[in-house]
């Protein structure tokens, strides 16, 4: 790949964030895992930034199906080094409410049939995630919205579901008592192929409804009706982080192989 070509920063958006970028051309990839959800290349103050939106343009791809290996192994293979993410998340934690903007210090994960590894054979890879989610683009993101006049939650314990269906009210207990804070779909696994990949990785999530239990009821139709509102805060955010983000990195994302394996 020519230098001029390769593009250092992503971004990762569900629904509503095809805008992103303005003008931007689509990129068409193939990978060893299938073919990734399209990505679209375009700029952010002079430097090449990838969007790729993962539940494809036309929200044609539900959670469970989303081929996150293909999405972060593409990514990947076009030089990209740091992934900012951003997930649509229920509340568990009753002090937050829709339209919150937060950003998750830790995960765990519920999910059931995904492939959450680039290591199914030898050498056998066992990543760290003590920091589950990238220290230096998490503070960025925090420190960016809040420049921004945003009110922004910068700690919460993410719970990734399977989905598609929403959570029970029994679950969401089990997750609040577990010290779940907020509940989503598709951050997991995400953040940990890209951490397999040695890349930075972290998300900045809004709250479009309360968890199930604890609002009556979840509609699609009130839950974009939230989304909304604060998808363009959300979009604000992402780029003028990525205006700041020091072409360095400072953080030991890079090095998450190094003491992955035995001998
Ligand atoms: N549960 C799971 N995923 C979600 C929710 C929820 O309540 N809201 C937005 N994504």
């Amino acid at each position: 790949m020519k230098n001029s070509e390769k593009t250092e920063i992503a971004i990762i958006g569900g629904t509503g964030f095809e805008k992103l970028l303005g003008k931007a051309r689509q990129l068409r990839l193939g990978t060893p895992y299938g073919i990734p959800a399209p990505l679209y290349v375009g700029k952010i103050n002079r430097k090449r930034i990838v969007l790729l939106l993962r539940h494809g343009p036309n929200h044609s791809i539900p959670p469970h199906k989303i081929n996150y290996k293909a999405n972060i192994y593409a990514l990947y293979k076009i030089g990209v080094e740091r992934i900012l993410a951003t997930n649509a998340v229920g509340a568990i934690n009753l002090n937050f409410k829709p339209g919150d903007i937060v950003v998750p210090d830790d995960f765990v994960d519920f999910t059931k049939l995904r492939c959450t590894t680039f290591f199914d054979k030898a050498p056998v890879t066992h990543i760290d995630v003590s920091q589950p989610y990238c220290p230096e683009i998490r503070k960025l993101l925090i420190e960016t919205a809040r420049r921004l006049g945003f009110n922004v939650r910068n700690k919460a314990v993410l719970v990734c579901t399977e989905g598609p269906r929403y959570e029970t009210p029994a679950e969401i207990e089990m997750f609040r008592r577990l010290g779940c804070e907020v509940v989503g779909m598709t951050g997991i696994p995400e953040a940990v192929l890209a951490r397999e990949l040695e890349m930075c990785y972290a998300s900045i999530c809004y709250v479009s409804n309360m968890a199930a239990g604890i609002q009556e009821r979840l509609t699609a139709l009130e839950l974009s009706k939230v989304s909304k509102n604060v998808v363009p805060k959300i979009e604000q955010v992402l780029i003028e982080a990525i205006k700041t983000l020091p072409h360095k990195r400072n953080c030991p994302c890079a090095n998450a192989l190094r003491d992955a394996r035995f001998g």
